[in-house]
């Protein structure tokens, strides 16, 4: 069984144009753009198109700006032909006849000297890329206009050293993307369990990520998600499953001490001390295997313990949301401990690609919650032997149910006045989705000292919300809550719902670098594997029972006191949960 199609995504990639022509250096003041008097100005624009079809194509564009500071850009540009913007992402986008104007807004909306901004967009017609841009009114030449430019520009951290790295590194160097010209590994054990159920085998193929939940996985002990391969069989696979290019195996490392502190579905084996355990039961395990040179032309990316970074922000202290055991696993520092040594030790083997997991939109999306938990992940990376160069990305919205984009509506819309953003389901988030949050915590990341070219992943496995409630159209309410209750797709009671939703389906299939930033939409969680169960289930696994599974309870203040919106008769996490694999297919968008 071979994952064919999905990697073909990204050799589409075409009509990159780098702008550059005359330099000079005109006023921007015209456009009422605030830019210091008497700024040297200059930038330099890559127009990349991601994909495209037969009637659109995605287009990813990056602005460094060579000159002094901007608070408020403008970038312009007219179209070849009749190309037509449909929809953007991380900039505001208008479009008059052939000329459209990008302009940045709240974190995108400043951009230092040798700085950069991305933004993206859909578009119909053909993917022709436009002969000249300009910034804040500066034609963007690559040049400053400065009569003394400096020779030898500093680099900037915010900026991409190698946008465009060489596809065929030498052994031993990581790519920048390591989906990108890769195939990617189809466990066996779970597309066996796929294929088994009705209509599942057209989905079967599908590439999922193998969960070393337990250390009894890594030998392989029949656990559901392993199977009785251990991590050496699922290794000798992918070797097997590759062709002409390289096969890509994604591994969530997943079992700290103390798991999942701020819920009881899929708490662990290990107690809240046992990070000795941990790491030499555990992490060498796995490290000493993924190390063997029989396994070095694979591409491994590990997701970093889902879940457990952000609950030591959100989860701890005197918020209301607190839990006892986030604030043990806190004050212990084992959970900070336990994944500083999983990247120190796994980020030495070189084709290993860790991805840290940092929850999703409907958890960290505030800024009172973004910022610290990128400060909590770079205390991880810079902890024991960890640096920021053992971390290759980040990965949201692992085994969770928020939205890839909501079509209709974005975050700075109003409705009759008000925002988006005071609706009780908004709730004053940052982000009304996935993709732009993913997009807004790598720039944060990035600014925070992680590397600029740390890439993202986004869980697309249950996050479709197809089915016959999606709405097709946004509201035509001038209620503010009305408005976004009829038009939003995720259809849950509260973004804070995690277990076993009614109503999800599959989401977009894994697709390589689908946009600006973002590594993979890849299915992280394998569908039709529980949350948790829906009552108490004796069970070895250490697996309590979550009362945000039962379908009856009321919630808490986690999840905004909601009903729980799971689905009944659900068995312990990780098992095979044939209805709910039933009720993913038949509400995936896009549609099986
Ligand atoms: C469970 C794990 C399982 C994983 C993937 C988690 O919720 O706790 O045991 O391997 O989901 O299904």
């Amino acid at each position: 069984m071979r994952a064919e199609p999905q990697s073909g995504r990204a050799r589409w990639r075409s009509g990159k144009a780098v702008a550059g022509m005359s330099a000079l250096a005109l006023g921007a003041a015209a456009l009422g753009v605030a830019v210091p008097a008497y700024a040297a100005e200059g930038c330099e624009v890559e127009y990349t198109v991601v994909n495209e079809w037969n009637s659109g194509f995605t287009a990813n564009v990056s602005v460094t700006n060579l000159g002094d500071p901007v608070d408020g850009w403008e970038l312009e540009w007219d179209f070849p032909g009749d190309q037509q913007v449909t929809n953007g992402w991380n900039a505001d986008l208008s479009q008059s006849g052939q000329h459209v104007t990008a302009s940045g807004s709240g974190w995108n909306g400043s951009i230092g000297t040798d700085g950069t901004a991305e933004f993206g967009f859909n578009g119909s017609g053909g993917g022709d890329a436009p002969g000249e841009f300009s910034l804040n009114g500066v034609t963007c030449d690559g040049g400053t206009g400065d009569p003394d430019p400096d020779p030898e520009p500093t680099p900037d951290p915010t900026e991409d050293p190698d946008p465009d790295p060489d596809p065929d590194p030498e052994p031993g160097e990581r790519v920048d993307n390591p989906y990108e010209g890769a195939d990617l590994y189809v466990n066996p054990v779970w597309s066996e369990k796929a294929a088994d159920e009705p209509g599942g085998d057209a989905i079967a193929d599908e590439p999922t990520a193998l969960w070393l939940d337990r250390i009894g996985a890594i030998e392989g002990n029949d656990s559901p998600t392993t199977g009785d391969m251990g991590l050496r069989d699922h290794l000798d696979e992918a070797v097997a499953q590759a062709g002409d290019r390289p096969v890509n195996i994604q591994v969530v490392v997943y079992n700290l001490p103390g798991r999942d502190c701020a819920a009881l579905a899929s708490n662990g084996e290990l107690g809240q001390e046992e990070i000795g355990r941990y790491k030499t039961e555990y992490i060498d395990v796995i490290a000493d295997i993924m190390d063997d040179e029989e396994y070095s032309d694979l591409r491994i990316s590990t997701i970093i313990e889902p879940d457990s970074l952000p609950n030591l922000v959100t989860n701890v202290g005197s918020r209301d949301t607190a839990t006892e055991n986030c604030d043990t696993m806190l004050e212990n520092g084992n959970y900070v401990e336990g994944v500083a040594y999983a990247l120190s030790e796994l980020g030495d083997i070189p084709n290993v690609y860790n991805y840290v997991d940092a929850g999703h939109h409907g958890w960290i999306g505030w800024d009172t919650n973004l910022g610290p938990s990128v400060e909590v992940f770079m205390e991880a990376a810079t902890t024991g032997g960890a640096t920021v160069d053992d971390v290759h990305g980040f990965a949201v919205n692992t085994a969770n149910y928020s939205a890839l984009t909501e079509p209709h509506f974005d975050v700075d819309d109003t409705v009759n006045g008000q925002q988006v953003r005071q609706s009780d389901w908004v709730d004053w988030n940052q982000y009304v989705d996935e993709q732009t949050f993913a997009q807004a915590l790598r720039q944060e990341a990035v600014s925070q000292g992680f590397n600029s070219d740390i890439g993202m992943l986004i869980d697309t496995s249950r996050n479709g919300w197809g089915g016959p409630e999606r709405p097709t159209e946004p509201s035509s309410s001038n209620d503010l809550n009305t408005f976004i209750e009829d038009s939003r797709v995720d259809r849950r009671f509260n973004p804070g719902n995690w277990c076993n939703q009614a109503g999800a389906g599959l989401g977009e299939r894994p697709t390589v670098a689908p946009a600006s930033g973002i590594d993979a939409y890849s299915w992280i969680k394998p569908p039709g594997e529980s949350d948790g169960s829906s009552e108490l289930i004796d069970n070895d696994e250490g697996k309590g029972f979550d009362e945000m599974c039962d379908p009856d309870y009321e919630g808490n203040v986690r999840n905004g006191n909601s009903p729980s919106g799971a689905l009944p008769n659900a068995p312990i996490a990780g098992h095979w949960f044939s209805a709910q694999f039933q009720e993913l297919l038949a509400n995936a968008h896009p549609s099986v």
